[in-house]
């Protein structure tokens, strides 16, 4: 299964995920910073995992205008990440993953599983205890799913 991690990460954290995530496929998965990934080949891959830092509950700039200039996704299957605040004050803004998964599905993506939120205990980080197991739970889940 061909499998794209594509992620933007502006103090590392999202960065480790996005790798951990790519680990969890074997060797299989490409995993590229946004300014790496091309629009257009995002649809010749089996599963594109997205994954952003929430700021300002929603994407990264880069990663807005990344899907901006995504032609459209048709049938392929996608699941969408980001990391966030532990500090529960922040949910009045949302998060970026729910909002990336919408653009995802307005193009026409099959989104495999539900956004998932990974959490830093500061804005520059670190991840939170465990935050890098569970991503390779969820990665996992993923792959072993009958879409993903
Ligand atoms: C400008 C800015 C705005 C942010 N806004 C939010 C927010 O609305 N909600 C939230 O949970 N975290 C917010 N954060 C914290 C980020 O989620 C955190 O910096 C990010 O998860 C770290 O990932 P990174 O190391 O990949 O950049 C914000 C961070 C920055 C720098």
């Amino acid at each position: 299964m061909k499998v794209l991690v594509v992620y933007d990460s502006l103090y590392g954290n999202t960065a480790l995920v996005a790798r951990v995530i790519g680990e969890a496929a074997a060797g299989e998965a490409a995993v590229l910073s946004v300014g790496e990934a091309k629009p257009a080949e995002l649809c010749s891959f089996d599963l594109v995992v997205i994954g952003s830092p929430t700021q300002g509950g929603r994407a990264t700039e880069a990663m807005r205008a990344l899907l901006a200039r995504i032609p459209a996704l048709n049938g392929a299957n996608v699941a969408v990440f980001d990391t966030r605040l532990v500090a529960r004050w922040v949910k009045v803004f949302g998060y970026a993953a729910g909002k990336i998964a919408d653009e995802l599905k307005a193009l026409g993506a099959t989104l495999v599983t539900e956004p998932e939120g990974f959490f830093v205990e500061g804005k520059e980080g670190p991840l939170a205890e465990g935050e890098l197991a569970r991503a390779t739970t969820w990665a996992r889940s993923l792959l072993a799913s009958p879409t993903g």
